[in-house]
């Protein structure tokens, strides 16, 4: 009895044990004054009043008749006419996620520039290319970013005299040692990459916010990207989930997912003696010309014993993970979440990356036979260091913002440029023929015990 009230105590201060980042910063741009956004009650430093900014032509917008929907982050932008930079002091190392916040609340002209259009950097990365955003649609941009320095260095850079830059909000946040394994970051021909999260789903769920998410995230439902035909719907529903998530040490973490994400899903099952032969099946549109990080986050909720579900994976047509055996992946406990990540390559099939769930040839009549809770998918940066365009970071300067000494920089920086681009041809001619569309890595690198169970990483030709 005592024994069982310590053990259930451990396992809730473990649970509640919140997530500390080593760094953290919350700038509000265009104003001096501290801002708290009321609904995740976070407090973020005006930039008037942080040392993060060093701008010699900024001017601070405040929006006259705010929409009070919206969060106050967006009452304030800062606005650029020259390039610009945030800079971050970084003690701990390593992954970093940074998020921007743009809200164009119909900023009037600005000495003689009329209209937002410019670039983004960060440490050698390029984030944002050519970029504007849709005047008063608010757009949130989220990346990782592998920082070896001690400064993160932010760049907003207009793209000619006739346009400016703008920024109402920036976020700067170490990443939990697991979400993000230095071994992904470094994986690919040693290239180090930035990544730009394009989808963050909670499937079969409603929308998380960042209230409910450890690391401030926004998950949204999946209902646009499922693909549902008549001969499935029989088989497969949504499902919420109101009992605990076991996150359980080694296993994917509260800041991997979170508990409103894990606790809804979507799942085939089979209710007589026969197996289902339908696929759920999701569609996600993305820009050819980069591979892609893909992490599908399973948790089951839908079983009523352990033991009882195993399904295929598909990515792209392609069988990924055959017989996946959740039961045993989690150490034989229901509720508790896992998640494996894929490297995919689209440029070798089409401008979209498709997930197919379905039964297995050792799937179990009258049980689940397929569930998915999550998926998150991030673009990662090419062999320039690009997360949008062809172009490095070198290049982005060298229209009419700078002159003199600093154009002999530049062409040289151009030189370098040209030298990646050639590499970058030569490579996607050498791959086409040889590599495959896809390859595996460790969903986690640093556990024993799940891993032992878990194939290593590979690549197969396709
Ligand atoms: C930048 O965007 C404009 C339109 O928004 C387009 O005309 C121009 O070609 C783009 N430049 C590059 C280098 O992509
Ligand atoms: C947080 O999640 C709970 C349910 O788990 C929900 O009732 C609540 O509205 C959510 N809060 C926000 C701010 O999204
Ligand atoms: C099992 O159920 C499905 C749909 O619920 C039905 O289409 C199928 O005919 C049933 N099979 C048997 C053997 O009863
Ligand atoms: C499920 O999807 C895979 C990959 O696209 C395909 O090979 C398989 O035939 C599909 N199964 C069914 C029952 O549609
Ligand atoms: C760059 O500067 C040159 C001369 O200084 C001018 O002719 C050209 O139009 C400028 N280009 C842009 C994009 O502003």
């Amino acid at each position: 009895m005592h024994t069982q009230i310590i053990l259930l105590l451990l396992s809730l201060a473990l649970s509640i044990a919140a997530f500390s980042p080593a760094d953290h910063y919350l700038i509000d741009s265009g104003t001096a004054a501290s801002t708290v956004v009321d609904l995740d009650h976070r407090k973020f430093t005006g930039d008037g009043s942080s040392s993060t900014l060093s701008s010699t032509k900024s001017l601070a917008l405040k929006e006259s008749n705010p929409d009070p929907n919206l969060s106050p982050i967006y009452h304030t932008a800062r606005v650029f006419t020259k390039p610009s930079d945030y800079k971050f002091k970084i003690n701990q190392k390593g992954s970093i996620l940074v998020r921007l916040h743009f809200y164009n609340f119909d900023f009037k002209n600005i000495g003689t520039t009329c209209h937002d259009q410019f670039h983004v950097s960060a440490n050698g990365y390029v984030l944002l290319h050519n970029f504007s955003v849709p005047k008063r649609n608010p757009r949130i941009k989220d990346f990782v970013i592998l920082v070896d320095d001690e400064e993160l260095v932010i760049r907003f850079i207009p793209v000619d005299k006739t346009s400016f830059a703008f920024v109402n909000a920036i976020e700067v946040i170490s990443a939990p040692n697991d979400l993000f394994p230095i071994e992904y970051v470094s994986s690919d021909h040693n290239t180090k990459h930035a990544y730009e999260t394009v989808y963050r789903i909670s499937v079969g769920g409603v929308k998380v916010t960042p209230f409910n998410d450890s690391l401030w995230r926004n998950w949204v439902p999946d209902d646009e990207f499922l693909k549902l035909d008549d001969g499935s719907m029989k088989s497969v529903r949504k499902l919420h989930f109101d009992g605990r998530i076991n996150y359980q040490l080694g296993g994917a973490s509260r800041e991997v997912g979170p508990d409103n994400m894990y606790n809804s899903a979507r799942l085939i099952s089979s209710l007589n003696e026969s197996i289902p032969r339908v696929n759920l099946t999701w569609v996600f549109p993305v820009n050819k010309g980069f591979s892609y990080l893909v992490r599908l986050h399973f948790c089951d909720i839908a079983s009523i014993s352990i033991g009882m579900i195993f399904f295929n994976v598909y990515l792209n047509g392609n069988l990924v993970y055959e017989n996946l055996d959740l039961s045993s992946l989690t150490r034989y406990m229901l509720a508790s979440p896992f998640y494996a990540d894929f490297v995919v390559d689209p440029e070798k099939f089409t401008d979209a990356i498709r997930v197919d769930i379905g039964p297995s040839k050792m799937s179990m009549p009258r049980s689940v036979d397929g569930i998915l809770n999550g998926v998150e998918i991030w673009k990662m940066s090419n062999t320039m260091g690009s997360l949008d365009g062809e172009v490095c970071v070198g290049q982005l300067e060298s229209k009419n913002q700078s002159g003199g000494q600093m154009s002999r920089l530049l062409s040289l920086t151009a030189a370098v440029c040209l030298l990646a681009i050639a590499f970058l041809v030569m490579r996607r001619k050498t791959e086409a023929k040889n590599s495959a569309g896809w390859s595996r890595v460790p969903a986690d690198v640093s556990e024993i015990d799940l891993k032992s169970s878990y194939p290593k990483s590979a690549v197969v030709n396709v």
